[in-house]
């Protein structure tokens, strides 16, 4: 046997045995009910914000049409979500029937895909709804199938009367039923857990296959609401992660309770808190600013940043709050936050991100450059309103 020939027969023993050591490492990480999907923050939008339970097949057409029309779609918004109020009676066989607003399910969700666009739908672990609808209770497998037969995409799987049945600390195996039932039902579906934040789901979301998980009870169409809700995120930054998302709920842009200022807040920090972004208003019938707000690429692209990584809350003043976060490109998001009731002069010094000047700001609601800054920046904001810039060396 040459020397050369030795030498090749240990290398491949080499290679095999550290092919065998990444396969037992990546197994024992791997999570059974990862499937693989969401990587970014999904984007789309539901039907419970602004409708509530008045919606039908012909609703969701328009909205799916209104979608592509918009450039919704072309920036990144593709889930179309129905929410709670499609469900009807179970056939003999146990089979969930929609009720006569959604005749046919399979046609609606092969029209979404025409688009270019994907089908979301609702259900409770519990026996109801929140509204009172037929929920999944003791026919976990067979929805599973059957939305997976229909074509669903995306499954929003809210606790509601389940707490009729269940303590909160039933609710891991509760959701991770589900979980595997919609691993078997062979077609890849987001998995969106709706338990309003308890149980301290962020430990658990992932295991129990979440794709992402609501961090609060629901938002309202108001500056409280979502400020509350928004600016109470920062501890839950270190749990989310490409797959896996802290879920402060839905947007409330365009449905007029809040002004425009205060919209571009909630878009702003929900892009930094790379949270869903999940439209919540009337597609079919946008003002200029409710769009420009929505489409704002520049402010997208932070929210849809490959890192993964959301924004914390780096320093505050009073009513004046600094929130950043890392990008993949080595860049910083930044949102200068005035909460108050008047206009303030908020100042982000670089050594609070941790970073030495001189760094580059560009402004992504003006997209314009403003120059390079040495050790600080300083913008008048509006009340409730966000300076949000990107810096980079
Ligand atoms: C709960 C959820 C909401 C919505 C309604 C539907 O309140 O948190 O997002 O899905 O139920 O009834």
């Amino acid at each position: 046997m040459s020397r050369y020939y030795q030498v090749e027969e240990h290398m491949k023993t080499f290679i095999m045995l550290a092919a065998i050591m990444v396969c037992a490492v990546s197994l024992a990480n791997a999570d059974p009910l990862d499937n693989g999907l969401a990587r970014t923050p999904p984007m789309g939008w539901n039907s419970w914000n602004r409708f509530r339970t008045r919606i039908d097949d012909r609703m969701v057409r328009e909205i799916a049409d209104a979608m592509v029309a918009s450039g919704m779609k072309d920036a990144g918004y593709v889930y179309i979500n129905i929410d709670d109020g499609w469900q009807w009676k179970r056939d003999e066989k146990g089979v969930l029937q929609p009720n006569p607003n959604f005749p046919d399910m399979k046609a609606l969700a092969a029209y979404v895909h025409s688009k270019g666009l994907r089908l979301g739908i609702y259900s409770s672990p519990g026996p109801r709804s929140c509204a009172g609808y037929e929920g999944s209770y003791g026919h976990e497998e067979i929805d599973a199938r059957t939305w997976a037969d229909w074509g669903i995409d995306y499954l929003k799987y809210d606790w509601c009367s389940a707490g009729r049945i269940w303590k909160d600390e039933d609710m891991p195996a509760v959701y991770q039923r589900m979980g595997e039932a919609l691993r078997q039902a062979g077609r890849p579906i987001v998995y969106s857990l709706c338990q309003y934040g308890r149980a301290k789901v962020q430990e658990w979301g992932p295991k129990v296959g979440g794709n992402l998980w609501r961090t609060t009870s629901d938002i309202r169409d108001q500056w409280q609401s979502m400020a509350n809700i928004g600016f109470s995120q920062s501890v839950l930054a270190p749990y989310a992660a490409p797959g896996h998302w802290n879920d402060p709920d839905m947007l409330e842009i365009g449905n007029g309770r809040m002004s425009p200022i205060e919209y571009r807040t909630h878009f702003s920090l929900w892009a930094l808190l790379a949270a869903p972004l999940i439209a919540g208003n009337d597609l079919r019938d946008m003002t200029p600013a409710t769009r420009e707000i929505l489409l704002n690429q520049e402010v997208i692209a932070i929210n849809q940043d490959k890192l993964g990584k959301p924004a914390r809350r780096v320093a505050q003043d009073g009513a004046l709050e600094i929130w950043a976060r890392t990008l993949a490109d080595s860049g910083t998001a930044v949102g200068l936050f005035n909460r108050g009731e008047a206009p303030a002069r908020v100042i982000v010094r670089w050594s609070d991100l941790g970073l030495k000047g001189p760094l580059k700001v560009r402004d992504l609601w003006s997209h314009t450059d403003l120059g390079n800054f040495s050790e600080e920046y300083a913008a008048d904001v509006p009340a409730h309103g966000v300076g949000l810039l990107k810096l980079v060396r």
